[in-house]
């Protein structure tokens, strides 16, 4: 049993049938199957409710509920850190001149409105088909590595460097820096012991990127980043800070998200030998495949800020509450979809939000389906019928993305 996080106190104005003790860090049961949890709340608890650990907050379970408070970002901001903290965080992380803050991720309309616009184009559908190929070759890549050997840890092997070296591709930077930008993704998702970790990292995932940064300001190519210096907000010129910002966000939104999204879908095939054939006979089904998966294990909690008193899922909020969208109950909503559970690909609703909904839905949802859809038809197509290692279950941790830390299959 893992030792759960401190209760704290329920505040006054939480009601007490609000009150669902669930620790989205260290719960055993979602650490074990955290989908079958995930359904197991849906029953036991309301559509919405605070949970006392992890400093007490909200979680939006329910499909109708998140949809709402994830367009509604006046009242759910998504401006987590209060601009006065700021200084004096920066103060405190020696030598550092800017904080790199993931942008446009952590702004609320009308300012995340113009900085998410420049991005837009280089994500949009056409730019990343054109990409496809070379994604598959990636992948083949990593496939080679490991065919022979009849087993793999599908994690360390395919899900983690993929795309690591699809976003060094997509920015610019060089390939053989692949180790040392696996070694940041490894730093920067490991447990924060201190809240000044968070921004540290930040700060040295901008560092790592910061000389080729500045080499395509006055040397441009065709990446990310050289496009990102031509482009203006508001008018005004590109800075260097701004450069940072985006492309920590980046960073931390194209890397983790796909790992997972790689590992749950892998997980699901070689538990369905059945849908493997069925893949393998006819690829065009991979594209519904996908979004099945995204849908059935959608694996994303986005956190928002209440930013005034209100009344929402039946319950009174106060501004300053920190409360979860946990996309994961949307998806397996009974209200929303027929039947949640079963995977099934003739569904009559298809619409997810595993991506999100409203302003800050995922940028790089075209990305990440042509770089899942590759992965599964890829592993489908070069290996034999594939299954878990029964000796070595699949480890998963909790918080912002429930995810996926090994997963070992083998093949004959
Ligand atoms: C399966 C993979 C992925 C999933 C499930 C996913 C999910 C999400 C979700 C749920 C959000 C909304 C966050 C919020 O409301 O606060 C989001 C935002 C975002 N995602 Fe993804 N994502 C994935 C892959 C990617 C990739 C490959 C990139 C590209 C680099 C990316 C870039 C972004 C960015 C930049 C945002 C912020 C958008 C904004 O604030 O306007 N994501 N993603």
């Amino acid at each position: 049993m893992n030792a759960l996080s401190p209760v704290s106190p329920k505040p006054d104005h939480v009601a007490e049938e609000a009150v669902y003790d669930f620790d989205m860090f260290l719960d055993d049961a979602l650490l074990t199957d955290p989908h079958e949890r995930v359904r197991q709340i849906l029953r036991d608890a309301p559509p919405v409710f605070w949970t006392p650990r992890n400093g007490g907050h909200w979680i939006i379970m329910g499909h109708r509920e998140n949809y709402e408070a994830s367009r509604d970002t006046e009242t759910f901001s998504s401006e987590l850190f209060p601009s006065e903290i700021l200084p004096g965080i920066l103060a405190a992380m020696p030598g550092a001149t800017h904080l790199p803050l993931p942008t446009p991720i952590n702004l609320d309309p009308p300012s995340h409105t113009r900085f998410r616009a420049p991005l837009n184009p280089a994500f949009s559908p056409k730019a990343m088909i054109a990409r496809k190929e070379e994604i598959r070759a990636l992948t083949n890549s990593l496939i080679d590595a490991v065919i022979e050997q009849g087993h793999c840890d599908v994690i360390p092997a395919i899900a983690e460097p993929l795309p690591v070296q699809v976003f060094l591709k997509m920015m610019g930077l060089p390939i053989e820096r692949s180790a040392e930008f696996r070694d940041l993704v490894h730093e920067f998702l490991s447990p924060a012991t201190s809240m000044l970790d968070p921004f540290l990292r930040m700060r040295k995932v901008a560092d790592a990127m910061k000389g080729e940064i500045e080499a395509r300001r006055t040397d441009p190519r065709d990446d990310l980043l050289s496009l990102l210096w031509k482009t203006e907000i508001d008018g005004e010129p590109m800075t260097h800070e701004t450069m940072e910002d985006f492309a920590v966000l980046l960073f931390i939104a194209g890397l983790d998200t796909v790992i997972n999204g790689i590992g749950y879908g892998i997980r699901h095939l070689a538990c369905n030998p059945d849908l493997q054939e069925k893949i393998r006979e006819n690829p065009k089904l991979i594209v519904e495949a996908a979004e099945e998966i995204l849908r059935r294990y959608t694996f994303t909690v986005p956190t928002r800020r209440i930013a005034k008193d209100v009344e929402f899922g039946g319950w009174q909020m106060k501004e300053g509450d920190k409360l979860m969208l946990y996309l994961p109950g949307a998806d397996l909503d009974e209200r929303e979809f027929a039947n949640p559970e079963a995977y099934d690909l003739g569904r009559e609703n298809k619409v997810h939000i595993a991506f999100g909904v409203g302003p800050h839905r995922c940028l790089g949802s075209h990305l990440a389906r042509v770089e899942l859809q590759v992965v599964y038809e890829q592993m489908v197509a070069r290996l034999p019928n594939f299954r878990l290692d029964v000796d070595k279950p699949a480890k998963f941790h909790g918080g912002n993305i429930i995810a996926i830390d090994s997963l070992p299959i083998r093949w004959d």
